[in-house]
């Protein structure tokens, strides 16, 4: 029999597709909304909009607590120590560029960067950037077969010159939950700051920050089934206390002059300008949303469907894995055929999967990939979408070949 989920029907963005012939395999680039998230989007719109932190009258005080309550409902969800430890941002992309920005000011030439060889861009680029302008070594810590940092090269490379550590949770590309608690101790035995990219893996399971132990801790709403344009950056509050001002502009300030100014701490003085209010207030809901599942379930389908995406693709001839994934998602090249030939004819035939390098370019050259398929998974995805995924797959691999 096949697979079902009891989430599917929550998700009227699934059902659109669904009805218009579509697979929807990719989950890891952007997750449906349920209709709780569509219901808080509507109800806070239609319901007279005001802006946050700056009103005295009702609707704002309203949009205020409604925008305030996500803060708290992310602070437990994160299990952070303060409301005042969650800061909103435009994304993970963007907290990453908040960090490379304002931890700036704590690194001399000559000091390290330590990244790893699986990152995205958005834990890449803001790194490389900054170690070219400050003549930083940023240093790429080495994956091993299976597709895990390498700890003993870790070990060996984090120095007393490491001032920083950046690393994902869990790949865009592999899939496979990244050993942090080894590699965030080898760093702060350096006293190096340390940075956790939780955009792929913060939607599975749950989380514990403090226990992690980790400075900084980023994610994206988009990929939590919230709404895009808003992100969450978790700074520990001494962590935070470090972190230069970046934006500029309105209610980040606590006195200005026309020479000179004062800025808020975090969160609010790294908030400028008027947020992303109906955005914040939708992700409360995605987060509720996420809360209310029964957890033991999710586990049980997540591992039940990624297990049948990884037993049909190894049943099929010249399908190479990337790498060894665990959980959420599976690359893959087939011999002989070209990723975007490949992409193309799944997409005729209905099948919404990624396709490319996935923004992690020196990943892929160093695999000696030109590009990979991806197909990755929400707890909307059942039995048979795989099965026609499969069945896709097939007619495309009989006329490539
Ligand atoms: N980072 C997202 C992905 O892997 C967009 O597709």
């Amino acid at each position: 029999m096949s697979l079902i989920s009891p989430w599917r029907a929550d998700f009227p963005g699934i059902l659109a597709l669904e009805a218009e012939g579509q697979t929807y395999l990719d989950s890891a680039a952007t997750a449906q909304k349920p209709q709780a998230v569509l219901d808080a989007l509507l109800a806070y719109l239609a319901g007279g909009v005001a802006n946050v932190h700056r009103a005295q009258h009702l609707p704002g005080e309203r949009a205020t607590r409604a925008f305030e309550t996500t803060r708290s409902k992310a602070t437990q969800w994160l299990n952070a120590a303060s409301a005042n430890e969650i800061l909103f941002t435009r994304g993970s992309t963007e907290s990453l560029n908040l960090l490379a920005y304002g931890l700036q000011h704590l690194l001399s030439p000559g000091e390290q960067i330590v990244i790893s060889a699986l990152e995205h861009h958005a834990n890449l680029l803001p790194w490389q950037q900054l170690a070219k302008r400050l003549d930083l070594e940023l240093v790429v810590l080495p994956l091993n077969d299976a597709g895990d940092i390498d700890l003993s090269a870790a070990a060996r490379l984090i120095s007393p010159r490491t001032r920083l550590l950046a690393a994902s949770q869990l790949s865009n590309v592999i899939g496979r939950w990244q050993p942090l608690a080894e590699l965030l101790a080898l760093a702060r035995a350096q006293g190096a700051i340390t940075v956790v990219d939780g955009a792929q893996g913060a939607v599975h399971g749950r989380h514990d920050l403090q226990a992690l132990g980790c400075d900084f801790y980023v994610c994206s709403s988009h990929k939590l089934y919230g709404p895009d344009g808003v992100g969450l950056l978790y700074g520990r509050s001494d962590a935070l206390s470090r972190l230069q001002h970046w934006q500029f502009g309105g209610e980040m300030v606590l006195d200005a002059d026309y020479q000179d100014a004062r800025f808020r701490p975090a969160p609010l003085g790294f908030e400028a300008g008027t947020p992303a209010v109906s955005a914040v207030i939708a992700l409360g809901a995605a987060l509720d949303w996420l809360n209310n599942l029964d957890h033991a379930a999710v586990a049980a389908h997540e591992t039940a469907l990624h297990g049948e995406l990884l037993a049909g693709l190894a049943s099929r001839q010249g399908v190479r894995l990337v790498g060894e994934p665990r959980l959420a998602l599976a690359c893959f090249h087939v011999d002989g055929v070209h990723n975007a030939d490949l992409a193309h004819l799944l997409s005729e035939q209905g099948i919404a999967v990624r396709a490319g390098h996935h923004c992690a370019m020196p990943l892929m050259k160093g695999l000696g990939l030109s590009g990979a398929i991806r197909v990755s998974l929400g707890l909307y995805n059942d039995g048979d979408d795989l099965q026609r995924f499969f069945s896709a797959l097939d007619s495309a691999l009989e006329l490539l070949r």
